[in-house]
């Protein structure tokens, strides 16, 4: 399935992110599952996205949400059976939605029966299989390197007298990735999934596969702020991640996929833009989108977010195909961190730059973090480091679907509150009202789908200055302009060649489209817009 242009569909699709514990629950137990996620298919499908990433529903002791995998080819019973996942899969092709998988290559479970076996003794044959090593010479941990959710890297098992590294909860051991046996284990479990139908991994902490060889310790952060900054910034992961030899890994994984027809790789990344773009690899051989989580982490300034752009679209090798993203289950949410308002600005941004985008179950409805009282806190990066707001509960909590004390996502005691802000932005107050977040996110998402210039033209810059962001996207004769203003105050550009007079396309703040704009536009805050130029004359001037 090729798209026109010969585009794929990873490139000119749109991916919508299900957290699968929060989408939907049929069983009535208060946690999403694999049968709620396809009996709510129609939503990703009405929004227009093309493709839907699932995250982990593997079985697991639960300890990092499913990020703990004590199984890499089974279905928890919590989110269902195989049946149910082939089902779910077959919903979705049904839609033309495509299905990623959350591949967890970095770690297991400490319950998964390799870390089982790894740990039982130090002459067992699976014991390389992860990263084990003696005490320091005072009988500390091998090196300094820190966890991401606090707390030493390294954690003793007394059994054998070694410790064994985990970049994330102990619970979760690191894999050993310099073992052929672990890289053939994990394609085996890649292939699991592909035969069954899937159409590509979004691979977990893809950067963190490899470490160095040596286990040198990481450098101080000379950048670090105690109690601005997570306690795992203290350090510099210099040796503990992103290490020359990952990229042979990567390879290795787009090989598998290679083998099957129209699959794609996405990699969870954090990184700068210059070691970001490396993980596309050489001549096809890495990922096809490496995820950009740039727009998150930069200000939310039009300057900042215009340097962002351009130093991403100047860092892509050829043939590299951008990609960007507002959110994730890791993140606060855009409505929280920048407003409502100007969500609805991100929301033109994110659907009108060049290169796929990710968007995360809830951002088209506007959906805000909510308040988690402690006694319902479940995030491990919160019970491992309590009181510093490092906790991701408040992102991840129940698709409203409707305005109903919960949401109409169970028939239970949600496991999460739903938060009533959030109730109030349901997708049934949402869907019939032309002025609200959803209806812009499926109008904007429509837009994309029809105008090829949106979906794969060429990105141009445009000056601006202020809270003005500006730039122009071009496919064949087909030009367009978006103007975005990344503050609650108004701004002006000075409309560049060729849109000398416009006519507003699409408006986040309520601009009736079909308004023409001529020389000099002056944006209300909180405005954005796509415009299509006017030819002289006052027509459009419209490729077709
Ligand atoms: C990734 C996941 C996150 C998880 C971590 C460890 O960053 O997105 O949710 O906790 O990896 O697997």
């Amino acid at each position: 399935m090729t798209s026109d242009d010969s585009y794929r569909w990873w490139q000119d699709g749109i991916v919508y992110q299900v957290y699968a514990r929060s989408f939907a629950d049929a069983d009535g137990d208060g946690v999403g599952d694999l049968a709620g996620i396809a009996s709510r298919l129609d939503h990703p499908a009405w929004l227009g996205a093309n493709a839907v990433w699932v995250t982990p529903f593997f079985p697991s002791p639960m300890v990092d949400g499913g990020y703990d995998v004590a199984d890499y080819v089974g279905v928890d019973p919590a989110f269902g059976s195989l049946r149910d996942f082939d089902h779910l899969v077959g919903e979705a092709h049904a839609r033309g939605l495509r299905v990623i998988l959350d591949l967890v290559p970095n770690h297991t479970s400490d319950r998964h029966p390799w870390f089982v076996e790894s740990r039982s003794s130090p002459d067992n044959p699976r014991r390389d299989w992860y990263i084990w090593r003696d005490a320091a010479a005072d009988g500390g941990p091998p090196n300094n390197w820190i966890s991401e959710f606090g707390g030493p890297a390294w954690t003793l098992d007394p059994g054998t007298g070694q410790f064994y590294y985990h970049a994330f909860a102990s619970a979760q051991p690191d894999l050993n990735w310099r073992n052929p046996e672990v890289r053939h284990a994990i394609h085996d479990a890649m292939r699991f999934w592909l035969e069954r139908g899937v159409d590509g991994f979004r691979v977990d902490v893809l950067w963190h596969l490899v470490k160095d060889e040596a286990l040198r310790d990481n450098p101080a952060n000379p950048d670090y702020v105690e109690g601005r900054d997570p306690p795992s910034r203290r350090l510099l992961p210099v040796y503990s991640a992103d290490q020359p030899e990952v990229h042979e890994v990567v390879a290795e994984m787009r090989a598998v996929l290679d083998e099957y027809d129209e699959r794609v790789l996405i990699g969870e990344i954090y990184l700068p833009v210059d070691r970001l773009v490396a993980y596309y690899g050489r001549e096809g051989r890495g990922a096809h989108l490496p995820f950009n989580f740039h727009l998150i982490l930069a200000p939310w300034d039009a300057r900042e977010i215009e340097a962002v752009i351009d130093s991403y679209e100047g860092a892509l090798p050829d043939d590299a195909w951008p990609n960007w993203v507002l959110g994730n289950h890791d993140l606060p949410r855009v409505a929280s961190r920048i407003g409502d308002a100007q969500a609805r600005v991100a929301a033109v941004l994110l659907l009108s730059l060049r290169g796929t985008p990710t968007l995360y179950y809830g951002e088209e409805l506007g959906l805000r973090d909510v308040h988690v009282p402690d006694a319902l806190v479940q995030d491990v990066r919160e019970t491992n480091q309590p009181g510093r707001g490092l906790g991701r509960d408040p992102v991840r909590s129940p698709m409203p679907w409707d305005s109903t004390a919960t949401g109409g996502f169970t028939t239970g005691v949600p496991w999460l509150p739903p938060g009533e802000g959030n109730l109030a932005r349901s997708v049934a107050a949402q869907r019939d009202d032309p002025g609200s977040m959803l209806s812009l996110y499926r109008r904007l998402i429509a837009l994309r789908h029809a105008e090829r210039a949106l979906a794969v033209g060429s990105y141009r810059p445009v000056p601006a200055l202020g809270s003005i962001l500006a730039y122009r996207r071009q496919h064949a004769e087909r030009e367009l302009l978006v103007c975005l203003n990344l503050a609650g105050v108004a701004g002006s550009l000075q409309l560049p060649d060729g849109f000398e007079a416009g006519r507003v396309l699409i408006s986040a703040a309520g601009a009736a489209e079909g308004t023409e704009v001529r020389g000099h536009l002056e944006l209300p805050g909180d405005e954005a817009l796509v415009l299509e130029p006017l030819a002289p004359g006052g027509r459009a001037a419209r490729e077709r």
